[in-house]
């Protein structure tokens, strides 16, 4: 009997000679020669072991791991050697670094290229003004083909090798990739590996039968397996269908987690996994540098439970991640899981998704502003902020989904709070049913049946922009502030940097209109971009609050790295945190000026310099902070 360590070894050995079993001698012999052969196979030494764990533990003895991993690994060679000169220095530059992405020089934006741009062109012309901002990343919002008419915005992908014709094409694509690496910019798109749409060439063949594509998707013949699953599935989108599934025309039901045209890949098929990889590869010799996965939480499925968050889907997303060290160790990974929070962070870690969305200090920046106390966000920062090192948050204010209340009803019951009726508290003030609320937002999906709801609607109407209210745009530089200085990526939703408002005609596009995110993705505003400079106008207030924290952030190591600690200001209005020991953050979530006592500032320094007023503040007396007002003082 082989040990483990024999086994891999052995394994190893077979893998590299099938790789090499398709060359002539003369080109094994200089392939094997080669720098690219033996970086690839440093990699694989290190890598490898890994890849075959996790694919262990997902396929255990599926005699089809072996087949599989020769096909995976001669296609990570192909694509490792196809890897541009360019990309292979980023690949040994971030594996020297892998702390590059919790640099305090990090700031994200992310857009639609057919709503902020046109198409990719439109989006290349937009680099100065990304530059003008500060970005260092950019999120360009799914743009691979997809059917016509509803694509759930482009997250029902048709080929991963093909642009949307009416953005430009894959030339285009790169080129635009290019030119941000120019700029010094990374680009983001989406991994969309849950699901691909129905018109995909492997739903299409799986449909028809095709061998060759079995198993490429969950299709049942009646509603007797989809019945046992849905007693324990959550409904991500009651309104578009009940349960998991969808009928097709032969009277077939597939598996459809979210919409009928999104049909979830069957990851108990080892060659699902292959085929994924593969468009993977594809990405990462694009140039994309980040990829961020979309429904983590999805891709395992099994009866009985809630087929979310289970162990194989992280040895699922552990084993691409090898891949890419292995293929394009430049390639990092987001992972968008949008659950309980004690989930959440299962995703990240150096071997799984380096960075992550936040979606609890998301969801918490907006219950702040509604309750006027910081008694949530405080305990999750304190308690659920700090994760492993190598990885961090990617801190956000809005995104083209709906605000779920993602708190735990565990944290919140500690303040005496019912999870349940804060959440329909919370629902109803978002959506202006609540009186003397400032928000104007739009309910997403509600559920009769369990009475849950989310919300929709941009960062200005959510804040109180919509109707002028005297304190949104501070409300806006508020969380915005938060996002910056809490360690890890800040993301900004393009669009908020200037106050953009709903896109009120959405639901007069008959592929829109069940949809009511599409309130939140409007075009483009030319006027208020251009009122930006402008600070007679809310716009260009937002934007020049905005422009200065990032160059305050830019430019100071105080907010390097992803990890705080919380100070507690014994003012329920006033959240404090702390960062490298160095600068201690404020701010004040109410519309009255609140006091922290000098008792409370006694183990700090006599006076500090306010980076955001640029002035020094007293810290051996009683200090006062403004309506809404931020601080970010120097303490060492
Ligand atoms: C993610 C996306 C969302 C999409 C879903 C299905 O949650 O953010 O917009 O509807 O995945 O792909
Ligand atoms: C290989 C496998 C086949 C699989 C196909 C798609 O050709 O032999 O079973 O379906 O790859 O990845
Ligand atoms: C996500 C989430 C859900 C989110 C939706 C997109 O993956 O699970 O809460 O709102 O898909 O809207």
């Amino acid at each position: 009997m082989l040990s483990r360590t024999q086994q891999v070894d052995l394994s190893l050995q077979h893998l590299k000679n099938h790789i090499l079993s398709v060359y002539t001698p003369e080109q094994r012999k200089s392939i094997t020669q080669s720098e690219d052969w033996k970086t690839f196979g440093a990699r694989l030494q290190q890598h490898f072991p890994k890849l075959m764990h996790e694919l262990d533990n997902v396929y255990g003895s599926n005699e089809a791991v072996l087949p599989m991993l020769e096909q995976l690994l001669a296609n990570a060679w192909h694509s490792y050697a196809k890897r541009s000169r360019n990309l292979k220095t980023i690949d040994a530059a971030r594996e020297a670094d892998p702390d590059w992405i919790l640099s305090h020089k990090q700031v994200g934006g992310v857009c639609y290229v057919d709503l902020f741009a046109g198409d990719l062109q439109g989006l290349k012309a937009k680099i100065p003004y990304f530059q003008e901002l500060g970005l260092t990343y950019l999120h360009l919002m799914p743009l691979f083909q997809c059917p016509e008419g509803k694509s759930d915005g482009g997250y029902a992908v048709s080929s991963y090798r093909d642009v949307n014709p009416a953005l430009g094409t894959i030339d285009d694509l790169r080129e635009v990739i290019e030119a941000l690496h120019e700029a010094g910019i990374s680009a983001v798109v989406d991994f969309i590996f849950n699901h691909t749409s129905n018109e995909h060439q492997w739903a299409v063949e799986c449909a028809a039968g095709n061998p060759l594509y079995d198993n490429f998707y969950y299709i049942f013949p009646d509603r007797w397996m989809p019945d046992q699953y849905d007693r324990t599935l959550r409904e991500i989108f009651p309104d578009q269908h009940p349960g998991g599934f969808s009928q097709l025309e032969d009277g077939r039901w597939v598996w459809t987690t979210f919409n009928s045209f999104q049909w979830d890949l069957n990851y108990s098929n080892p060659w699902v996994f292959n085929a994924m990889a593969g468009e993977m590869m594809f990405l990462a010799n694009l140039g994309v540098d980040i990829l961020r996965m979309d429904a983590v939480a999805f891709i395992w499925k099994q009866m009985g439970t809630s087929c979310e968050n289970l162990p194989q889907a992280h040895a699922l997303i552990r084993a691409f991640n090898a891949v890419m060290r292995i293929a394009a160790p430049a390639v990092f990974f987001k992972s968008e899981a949008i659950v309980h929070p004690d989930e959440v962070v299962q995703y990240i870690g150096q071997d799984e998704c380096q960075i992550g969305y936040n979606p609890l200090q998301m969801a918490l920046l907006w219950n702040t502003l509604a309750t006027r106390e910081v008694n949530l966000l405080e305990q999750a920062l304190t308690y659920r902020h700090n994760l492993p090192e190598h990885t961090a948050w990617v801190n956000y204010v809005r995104s083209h989904d709906d605000i779920g209340w993602t708190f735990a009803d565990e944290d919140a019951a500690y303040f005496g709070i019912n999870g349940y009726d804060h959440r329909q508290f919370l629902n109803r003030f978002f959506v202006n049913h609540f009186d003397g609320s400032f928000a104007r937002g739009v309910p997403f999906q509600f559920n009769p049946a369990t009475g849950d709801c989310r919300v929709s609607g941009t960062a200005a109407a959510l804040a109180g922009l919509a109707q002028n209210d005297p304190h949104a745009v501070d409300r806006i530089k508020l969380v915005y502030s938060i996002a910056l200085s809490t360690g890890g990526l800040p993301l900004i939703y393009l669009g908020d940097e200037v106050g953009t408002l709903n896109d009120e005609s959405w639901h007069l596009d008959a592929n829109k209109a069940d949809d009511s995110r599409w309130a939140h993705r409007p075009r483009y505003n030319d006027a208020l971009y251009s009122q930006r400079h402008d600070d007679s106008t809310a716009a260009g207030q937002i934007y020049q609050a905005l422009r200065h924290m990032i160059r305050i952030r830019q430019s100071n190591k105080r907010f390097d790295g992803g990890r705080l600690l919380t100070f507690h200001t014994h003012n329920k209005h006033i959240i404090g945190y702390i960062r490298n020991q160095a600068l201690l953050a404020f701010g004040n979530f109410s519309e009255f000026a609140q006091t922290i006592s000098r008792h409370t500032l006694q183990a700090m320094p006599a006076q500090a310099k306010d980076l955001i007023s640029g002035q020094t503040v007293r810290l051996d007396q009683d200090l006062v902070l403004k309506p809404y007002q931020v601080m970010w003082l120097e303490i060492a």
